[in-house]
């Protein structure tokens, strides 16, 4: 099966992507869709494509484009998600999926009621070392889990009408990158009891910088920070009864190494991981082929009920600290 990507705005992200759409067998770009068509011609200068358009109206209209890849700011997601899936189209929608749980349930339910493909691009789920991390847990080599701590931070050198800080494109660190901080912990820990966090504000009122406790009934904690203000280790810790999992910066990304410090063992062990080259999205993609080939309309990897089920811990995450979009 062969399957004809478009991208729907040509930004940076979707350069990514476009480049590790190459590794994957079985998909190819066929179209770019700008709001400008000559940002779509400079995309397809650097990543070859059959059809350039200058609107996303287009590229929805054409029949020949099997899969479309949401990769405008979060506030523009459910716009231009429904726009596709209105158009008959199976949909891989970036991170933030939405502002919030309300725009999100729109989203999951057109796609749900056409029976059309649609995931969140939450590419570290499916990223090897994750896997792998995985894995060691439900092997019990920490023990029974006790926690997660994760950072995530750099210095946005963005202006205020930029993505990271304009209140109308979604900005804040929380949507942008305190959301890989999150999904990390419910991913491992599940849904929290108790959500409190804390954010200071940037100039234009979204959370500059984020601090996040999720609490368990069961005795287990998550502490989560994230911030555009300064470059962090961008690290995480997992840990339980018998030891705790490390992986080093950057979590998220395929650059992470995972490092095991079991108790019983006064040393650490690095556990290693073939990598691929590229950025890491090749996995993402390769899991929505398979999707689509065996016909499915939802990831049994990362559901649309862990996208609703995310969203909505971010929405109490906003409610505790009082952002409002
Ligand atoms: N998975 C990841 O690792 C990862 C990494 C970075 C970002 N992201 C996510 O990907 C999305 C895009 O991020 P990015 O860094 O690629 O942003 P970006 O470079 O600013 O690109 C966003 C693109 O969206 C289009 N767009 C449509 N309406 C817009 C509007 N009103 N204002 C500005 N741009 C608009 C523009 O493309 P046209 O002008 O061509 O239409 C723009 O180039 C975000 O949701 C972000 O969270 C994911």
């Amino acid at each position: 099966m062969k399957l004809n990507w478009g991208v729907l705005a040509c930004g940076r992200i979707a350069r990514k992507f476009a480049a590790d759409l190459q590794l994957v067998e079985g998909g190819t770009l066929y179209a770019v869709a700008s709001r400008d068509l000559n940002r779509a011609k400079e995309f397809a200068n650097e990543f070859p494509s059959e059809k350039i358009y200058g609107s996303y109206l287009e590229l929805v209209q054409d029949p020949h484009v099997d899969v479309v890849y949401v990769a405008s700011p979060h506030a523009m997601h459910p716009d231009h998600t429904k726009l596709c899936l209105e158009h008959g189209k199976a949909v891989l929608c970036e991170k933030a999926f939405a502002l919030n749980y309300t725009d999100a349930l729109e989203m999951v339910n057109l796609a749900r009621s056409k029976n059309l493909f649609l995931m969140e691009a939450l590419w570290s789920r499916f990223l090897p070392h994750y896997l792998k991390v995985r894995e060691m847990i439900s092997g019990g080599m920490i023990g029974d889990l006790k926690g997660v701590i994760a950072n995530f931070g750099f210095k946005s050198t963005q202006t205020e009408d930029g993505r990271h800080f304009n209140p109308s494109l979604g900005g804040g660190s929380l949507l942008d990158i305190g959301i890989y901080n999150v999904f990390f912990a419910q991913s491992i820990l599940g849904i929290p009891d108790q959500i409190r966090s804390s954010m200071n504000t940037s100039s234009t009122g979204v959370d500059e910088q984020c601090s996040i406790i999720m609490n368990y009934k069961n005795g287990k904690m998550a502490t989560l920070f994230s911030s555009f203000a300064s470059n962090l280790e961008t690290d995480a810790d997992i840990f339980g009864t018998k030891g705790r999992i490390r992986l080093t910066n950057r979590f998220y990304e395929p650059t992470s190494t995972i490092l095991y410090y079991p108790d019983q063992i006064d040393s650490r062990l690095e556990i290693r991981i073939d990598k691929e080259p590229g950025w890491g999205y090749q996995h993402e993609i390769r899991h929505v082929h398979q999707c689509l080939e065996a016909g499915l309309t939802e990831s049994p990897m990362h559901s649309l009920d862990d996208t609703l089920s995310l969203m909505n811990t971010l929405d109490a995450v906003r409610r505790s600290m009082g952002l409002e979009y």
